[in-house]
């Protein structure tokens, strides 16, 4: 009898014990990427990740995963929505299964510099954009800048004609799969973590990237040109699976939600800093030859790729694009 009481009280106990334990776990967010901690992404999920832990101790535990090492740029999003990460910041070029009009973000010469593409994605078409994936279970949270991208080949390329018949990477994007045939090139599509041994075997000859995505992945090491091109932009917009947000504590998301925007304003501050560096530091390498467009050279690229939007157009919507072309004369 004193047994089973003495018995009962303990699990009674530990019950209580494991309940209060479970009450004070912090809640594990984990942030998945595929790029390297010394970009503006990665550079980006580590500043969120000490913010959220200094401001909500022992409530809020980040893990951040970078490089592809928990997932791939083609799984990341069904893990998102599976619950298996509940933070991801994949770029705007990878959207288009999600939301049509996101793909906006891909035409060729679009935004004269990052700077419009800043007003752009602060203006309410930007923001309206972030809510477009609610009905399939995603929230946008910010956007986060890497920046303009460079074409870079095995090559010199200063005419849309020098890239005909060369196969490029693409990320999994129609619009920039189109891109390239417009010059007359192949896209291959192929995931961010394949592009340097594709690049290093001729799987492909050529790739378009922001300075810090080439530094970073080494891909100058086999890719003897780049032209700085700046045709269009590889920008991020950092979500999260939509139940889970909204099942986060009321004060616990509040928090979250102001550090998220604290973050977003520092790496749109340092992404072109860090891309500077970066370019700084392929050129220090030697091995890569970086050319520079006249106006001409660069408006047969811009006449070559822009019928490209045509294609598009209806999916985005007409006035989505306007409003982008109207935030580089601000
Ligand atoms: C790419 O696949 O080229 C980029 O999306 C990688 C990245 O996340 O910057």
């Amino acid at each position: 009898m004193f047994k089973t009481a003495t018995k009962a009280l303990f699990c009674a106990a530990s019950l209580t014990v494991a309940s209060l334990a479970l009450a004070t776990d912090p809640i594990v967010i984990k942030f998945s990427h595929v790029v390297a901690e010394h970009t503006p992404k990665g550079q980006g999920a580590l500043l969120f990740k000490k913010l959220a832990e200094e401001r909500l101790p022992g409530q809020v535990r980040v893990e951040v995963y970078p490089n592809s090492s928990l997932f791939g740029d083609g799984k990341e999003m069904e893990a998102l929505l599976l619950g298996d990460v509940q933070l991801i910041a994949p770029s705007l070029a990878k959207f288009e299964h999600y939301s049509k009009p996101i793909q906006i973000f891909d035409l060729p010469f679009l935004f004269d510099d990052i700077h419009a593409v800043d007003r752009f994605q602060k203006g309410p078409v930007g923001q309206e954009l972030l809510t477009t994936m609610e009905s399939k279970g995603i929230t946008g949270l910010s956007y986060w800048h890497n920046g303009l991208k460079q074409l870079s080949a095995n090559k010199a390329l200063r005419e849309p004609k020098d890239a005909r018949g060369l196969k490029f990477r693409v990320q999994a994007s129609a619009v920039l799969d189109e891109q390239f045939k417009a010059i007359r090139a192949n896209p291959r599509k192929m995931s961010f973590s394949e592009v340097y041994q594709g690049l290093q075997t001729g799987v492909v000859n050529g790739a378009e990237n922001p300075y810090s995505n080439i530094y970073s992945q080494k891909m100058h090491e086999v890719q003897s040109h780049i032209t700085e091109s700046n045709h269009g932009l590889l920008d991020y917009m950092v979500i999260t699976n939509t139940e889970f947000w909204k099942g986060l504590p009321a004060n616990i998301r509040t928090e979250l939600t102001a550090i998220m925007a604290e973050v977003s304003m520092e790496v749109n501050k340092q992404a072109e800093n860090i891309n500077q560096r970066d370019k700084q530091a392929i050129l220090d390498g030697g091995n890569t030859e970086i050319l520079y467009l006249t106006k001409a050279e660069r408006e047969k690229w811009r006449k070559a790729m822009k019928p490209v939007w045509k294609k598009f157009e209806s999916d985005i919507g007409a006035d989505r694009i306007k409003a982008a072309e109207a935030a580089n004369k601000q």
